[in-house]
């Protein structure tokens, strides 16, 4: 059990390359279980969940070799259709091989994903979506199991943009009979970039992107070579850091067309940001202005850029209000901010934020992914060292989080704590 130590104060300056991106690249593998042949995905990320999801394709009977941030996988050889709970229990996007399991073998089961940090978070949209499209699907043992002779076309309506609920729903209909209509779909980059990929093995999809995409259902998918869009959520949480801490830095290798609302964000307080065809530099201020922030699917303000953006506005002018809009309880962070000397106050599902010219470093938890990383920003704005334990949560989805904002000139080492 490692922890980081963040001796905060420093001023970050330098330039850090964007990773590709970890929620682009897992259904994209997923993905690779529609069909037979080669796939070649490059542009991988070093992070916990995608070596997570290789162990669940190669448990499912996959070749996967992997080379230098690339992987070739081949899903030829499939000899089970079960993703056991040993693994689904540490990554919840292994829900995302039930779809294509069940849309090319007949047959899934994917355990019931449990309990999660982030508040409730049901599947009930990707069961219903299967279901429209003629599957039968149960709860057995805590196991989903779903089953069906051929998919068949049809139009679903999510009741919310479900990320990965349209990303299942999507592989699925690709093998369907005919044609499947997938009205207020999530319209995520990486929804787009998983498209993309599957339009290379031969899938035709229209729409992707946007609240309505239309799949029209062919027999088979061919391998391709596919190169993973870079991670926003990675990018934005650097160019975060840099400008709390009054710094300058830039994100190179990064698709500034996916930032719009972080890049907003930032400008309205105070920052100067500018943008080239692949990166963004931010130029901070000492002090940033406190501002209200409503996290929304895309392309509105990420859900999984508040608990960055909160360690932000504890140190601004002002009083901020942050609405989570897009999950309840997603707030594990603000308890180990208050040990860190914030105020921030709490209404359902606002938080208050009144900004301070100085934070103090404390020990505190990671209580999922970004919330750690939130809490590692913080350290950067803090006086004296923060111990951020847990931190296997920020190493799922954040690669070389350390040398990075090493790069940058922060102060952090790693501790291992002997158990
Ligand atoms: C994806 O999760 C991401 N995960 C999350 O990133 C991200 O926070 C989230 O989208 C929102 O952007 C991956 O891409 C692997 P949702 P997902 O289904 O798909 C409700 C990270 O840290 N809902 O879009 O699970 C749900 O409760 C992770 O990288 C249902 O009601 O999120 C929520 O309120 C964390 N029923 C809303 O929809 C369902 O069946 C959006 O959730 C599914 C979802």
């Amino acid at each position: 059990m490692d922890r980081l130590v963040v001796t905060g104060g420093q001023r970050l300056e330098g330039c850090v390359t964007a990773a590709g991106a970890k929620n682009a690249v897992l259904p994209v593998l997923a993905a690779t279980l529609l069909g037979a042949g080669e796939c070649v995905i490059s542009n991988l990320p070093q992070v916990r969940d995608v070596a997570t999801m290789l162990t669940l394709l190669g448990l499912l009977g996959v070749s996967v070799k992997r080379e230098t941030g690339r992987v070739i996988v081949d899903a030829t050889t499939v000899r089970s259709v079960e993703a056991p709970y040993d693994l689904v229990k540490v990554m919840r996007a292994s829900i995302l091989v039930l779809g294509p399991l069940l849309a090319r073998f007949g047959e899934a089961l994917v355990s019931l994903p449990g309990g999660c940090a982030i508040g409730q978070r049901p599947v009930d949209l990707h069961v219903d979506g299967l279901r429209k499209l003629g599957a039968t699907v149960s709860l057995q043992h805590g196991r989903i199991r779903a089953h069906a002779a051929r998919l068949e076309g049809q139009r679903i309506v999510f009741r919310v943009p479900t990320v990965t609920g349209t990303e299942n729903v999507l592989m699925a209909a690709c093998l369907a009979n005919g044609t499947t209509v997938l009205d207020n779909a999530a319209c995520e980059p990486e929804i787009t970039d998983l498209a993309d990929f599957l339009m290379k093995r031969g899938a035709r999809i229209h729409g992707a992107g946007s609240r309505r995409v239309v799949i029209e259902g062919v027999p088979s998918l061919r391998g391709a070579e596919h190169e993973a869009i870079p991670d926003r959520v990675e990018t934005g949480t650097y160019l975060f850091a840099g400008a709390m801490t009054g710094g300058r830095v830039e994100v190179n290798r990064c698709r500034p067309g996916h930032m719009n609302a972080v890049l907003s964000t930032l400008r309205n307080c105070g920052v100067e940001v500018s943008e080239a065809a692949c990166s963004i530099t931010v130029k901070a201020p000492r002090r940033l202005r406190a501002l209200d922030i409503h996290t929304l699917p895309y392309p509105g303000f990420p859900t999984d850029l508040q608990a960055p953006v909160m360690a932000l506005l504890c140190l601004a002018d002002g009083t901020s209000v942050i609405t989570e809009s897009v999950f309840e309880g997603r707030f594990l962070h603000i308890p180990e901010l208050w040990r860190m000397g914030a105020a921030i106050t709490v209404d359902g599902h606002r938080a208050i934020v009144k900004g301070s010219d100085r934070i103090s470093g404390a020990p505190v938890m990671a209580s999922d992914l970004r919330a750690g990383a939130g809490l590692v920003l913080a350290g950067l704005g803090a006086s004296g060292d923060t111990r951020i334990s847990r931190i296997y949560h920020v190493e799922r989805g954040y690669e070389h989080i350390e040398e990075k904002l090493r790069s940058l000139g922060a102060v952090i080492r790693r501790e291992h704590v002997p158990s």
